[in-house]
């Protein structure tokens, strides 16, 4: 948890005057892998789940390791910070959120959309940070936990 106020000051500083480096999402085959992942609508849609990736070092931009537990509720709301279970490379911050439900099914009869995103300091110039975030669809399946892939689709850097 130490990192995210870093991280947190970096992405609100004046993107204009630095550099922004935008990576077409085909050129980085990175991929997370989400497991024990659980949801479910009462009041509000939830969910419960953990989400590693593994590091590539000679990737472009070097990609660190990292594994996070990420939990909330509510479909369309903001993101929210996900708890880091592992000691990375670098300092990074993982959030993550429900997209809303854009399907006229009601209740938990319609599929989550969870959109994880990762924010991290390069792992050699400290002066640049990268922020990959990627979506997938999954299931409001209550406690029968499940396993699945989230490919990051939206990647930039600011340097
Ligand atoms: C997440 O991983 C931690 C540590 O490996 C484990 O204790 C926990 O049960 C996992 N949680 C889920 C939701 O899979
Ligand atoms: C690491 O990235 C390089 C360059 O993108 C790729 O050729 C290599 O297969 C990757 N290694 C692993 C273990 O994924
Ligand atoms: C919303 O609609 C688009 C296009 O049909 C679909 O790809 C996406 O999965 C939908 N999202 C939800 C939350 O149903
Ligand atoms: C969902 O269900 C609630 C109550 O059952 C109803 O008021 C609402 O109009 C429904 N929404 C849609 C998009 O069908
Ligand atoms: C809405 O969700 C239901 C259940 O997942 C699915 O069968 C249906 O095709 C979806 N409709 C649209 C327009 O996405
Ligand atoms: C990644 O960038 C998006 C869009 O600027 C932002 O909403 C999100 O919070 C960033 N991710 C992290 C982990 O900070
Ligand atoms: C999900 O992945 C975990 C860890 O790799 C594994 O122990 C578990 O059996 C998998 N669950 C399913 C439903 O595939």
């Amino acid at each position: 948890m130490r990192v995210t106020p870093i991280l947190a000051t970096l992405a609100s500083a004046n993107i204009a005057s630095a550099m922004l480096m935008r990576i077409a999402a085909g050129k980085v085959s990175w991929s997370w892998t989400v497991t024990g992942w659980s949801a479910g609508c009462a009041e509000t849609c939830h969910y419960d789940f953990n989400v590693t990736g593994i590091g590539n070092s000679t990737d472009k931009p070097p990609s660190p390791s990292f594994k996070a537990y990420c939990s909330g509720e509510g479909e369309g709301a903001d993101f929210k910070a996900c708890t880091q279970l592992e000691e990375s490379e670098t300092r990074l911050a993982v959030k993550a959120k429900l997209l809303p439900n854009n399907n006229s099914t009601n209740g938990s009869s319609h599929q989550p959309q969870i959109q994880v995103s990762l924010q991290y300091i390069d792992l050699k110039t400290e002066s640049t940070w990268w922020n990959f975030t990627g979506q997938a669809e999954a299931s409001y399946n209550q406690l029968a936990l499940m396993n699945f892939t989230i490919t990051p689709d939206t990647i930039y850097g600011v340097a």
